[in-house]
């Protein structure tokens, strides 16, 4: 297995549609090598997700992992799961503003909107179908990642250019804020217990 370097803003791969992969190449040792490599370099890197064109392989994979992140302190837990050729759904029209980062945009966050509810089919690694529900953050998270397999980047959905921040003006100035905004949508799409006070906005 290998870290890899991952792409970061300006490389032009970054902005490219990446291509369905098959089921005979999924199953190939050189496929599920990179996999392994995705995986590992977003666990190096103290990623919540890893999409394959961030590391410069314009194909439909990406893998998705949260435990404790350092990154994100306030994201819910989410088991290691490999995502190929996902297609998301969005249900209902609940939607949140999230500060997001991401590995390919140094030292940079910014407000976004995102769906609360989306269901999601795709293979995973070996090829299997599967079919995955999320509301709340991991939600958000599924379609940031997704939006790498167009091209897009979180950037690029920032309604405000305004609320972009370096991470230590984030930790300075909104975090407190934000924490307690997100543990408001973790108590209203996930059940978890309520800990700020006052009404959620
Ligand atoms: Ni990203």
């Amino acid at each position: 297995m290998a870290v890899l370097p991952i792409l970061q803003l300006g490389d032009p791969r970054l902005r490219q549609v990446s291509r369905p992969v098959t089921a005979a190449e999924l199953a190939t040792p050189a496929t599920q090598a990179f996999i392994d490599d995705l995986i590992e370099t977003m666990h190096h890197a103290h990623g919540a997700g890893l999409a394959a064109p961030q590391v410069g392989d314009l194909r439909r994979i990406c893998a998705v992992h949260v435990r404790k992140n350092p990154r994100y302190p306030y994201k819910p837990d989410h088991p290691l799961t490999v995502f190929v050729n996902p297609v998301i759904e969005v249900v209902g029209d609940a939607v949140e503003w999230i500060y997001e980062g991401c590995l390919s945009v140094p030292d940079l966050r910014g407000l976004v909107p995102r769906h609360m509810h989306v269901r999601v089919t795709a293979w995973d690694r070996h090829g299997q179908p599967m079919a995955l529900e999320a509301r709340g953050l991991s939600a958000g998270t599924y379609q940031h990642e997704f939006d790498h397999l167009d091209g897009l980047l979180f950037v690029d959905r920032v309604a405000d250019a305004r609320t972009l921040t370096t991470w230590a003006e984030f930790d300075k100035h909104h975090k407190a804020e934000f924490v307690a905004h997100a543990q408001a949508i973790n108590a209203r799409y996930l059940g978890a217990p309520e800990k700020n006070d006052g009404p959620i906005e």
